[in-house]
């Protein structure tokens, strides 16, 4: 790792702190313009909390609908995923990112990976050019299931990994199903529009602690490509959703599932559903884990508005395999690869 020139040849955020720095290198630090990490919280005005049986109520459908266009972002609790489970892949995911660096190492993202997009592996989330700040977090991504050139260190990694991939994928469909229901649509409506072969991956982020947390950030501002995403965080927060102009700290509900829309769905929806910006601060103590499992729309897919006479279309037609071209050819600067969909 930190072999890859658009990097500068960094060494992993992780092996850095673990040579004892205790100063950020440049190329971590991010423009003073930048630079404001902190973020409001407002108890009567934080991202909406949504408990599974309400699902099955109208009131609970309709607060689905406001959360969706209003924040894009919700927490899912009483989700009925084993808590046991959750834990295992928490400690999974920690113990990955505690094995020396050569056995990390042995999953990097290969380079010769035909294209970005099909890029797996542990890694830099995001380095588009030599001049990309880079973010503070170490991550490893997978496709599911079964997911390629795991790790054989835990030993528990693929079972835990695949497992738990297992259950959250029919909970995002059903997230979806009730979301299409709050449209008025028919409940099939994104399965259909993601294909048989739906875009189905996990991504496990790490982020050190940073003897400067006010200089970097763990994830610049960004929203997320795919369908659906769903994290698990630990007790370490860290995550900030904006609203309104306004970051706002995520706080960290034992056990929820902190689920939000992505860019296909607002281009599905026409815009109804926002694919909201969110980043990621690290600090000076602890280190930070979150696990994010995304659901979306297959590669060859037509992304396609609903349109009718009073709302006609705000985003053109493209397919899932140019919106991710557009997505990895950009920085990570918030939505701006949208304006490429956006009718003007
Ligand atoms: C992501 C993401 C936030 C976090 O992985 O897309 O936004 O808190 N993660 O790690
Ligand atoms: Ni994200």
């Amino acid at each position: 790792m930190g072999l890859d020139p658009k990097d500068g040849g960094f060494p992993m955020v992780q092996d850095l702190v673990e040579s004892g720095i205790d100063e950020v290198p440049q190329r971590f630090v991010k423009p003073a313009e930048e630079r404001s990490f902190s973020a409001a919280r407002t108890e009567d005005d934080e991202v909406p909390v949504i408990h599974v049986a309400e699902l099955d109520t109208a009131e609970g459908i309709a607060k689905l609908d406001s959360a969706c266009r209003d924040w894009g972002f919700f927490q899912l609790i009483g989700h009925g995923i084993p808590p046991e489970l959750l834990k295992q892949v928490r400690k999974t995911v920690r113990d990955f990112f505690r094995l020396p660096r050569e056995q990390r190492e042995a999953y990097a993202i290969r380079s010769d990976a035909p294209s970005l997009a099909s890029q797996e592996g542990y890694g830099r989330f995001f380095v588009p050019s030599e001049e990309t700040v880079l973010d503070w977090g170490d991550s490893v991504y997978h496709f599911l299931p079964p997911i390629r050139n795991w790790p054989r260190n835990p030993p528990e990694y693929r079972k835990v990994v695949e497992e738990y991939g297992q259950e959250i994928r029919p909970l995002a469909i059903k997230l979806l199903q009730c979301m299409a229901e709050a449209l008025g649509q028919r409940a099939s409506f994104f399965s259909e529009a993601f294909g048989p072969s739906p875009h189905y991956a996990i991504r496990l982020n790490y982020y050190p602690p940073c003897p400067q947390p006010e200089l970097v950030i763990g994830l610049s501002p960004h929203s997320d490509l795919v369908g659906l995403t769903v994290l698990l965080q630990d007790e370490v927060e860290g995550l900030q959703v904006k609203k309104g102009g306004q970051w706002r700290s995520v706080r960290s509900i034992p056990d929820a599932f902190v689920v939000n829309v992505g860019d296909t769905v607002e281009i599905l929806t026409n815009g109804a559903y926002k694919s909201v910006e969110h980043r990621a601060v690290v600090n000076k103590e602890c280190s930070r884990i979150s696990i994010a499992t995304i659901y979306g729309p297959g590669r060859d897919r037509k992304l396609k508005p609903i349109t009718s006479e009073e709302m006609p279309p705000l985003y053109k037609e493209i397919s899932m395999a140019e919106l991710l071209e557009a997505f990895l050819s950009g920085e990570l600067n918030g939505k701006g690869h949208l304006q490429f969909v956006r009718i003007v």
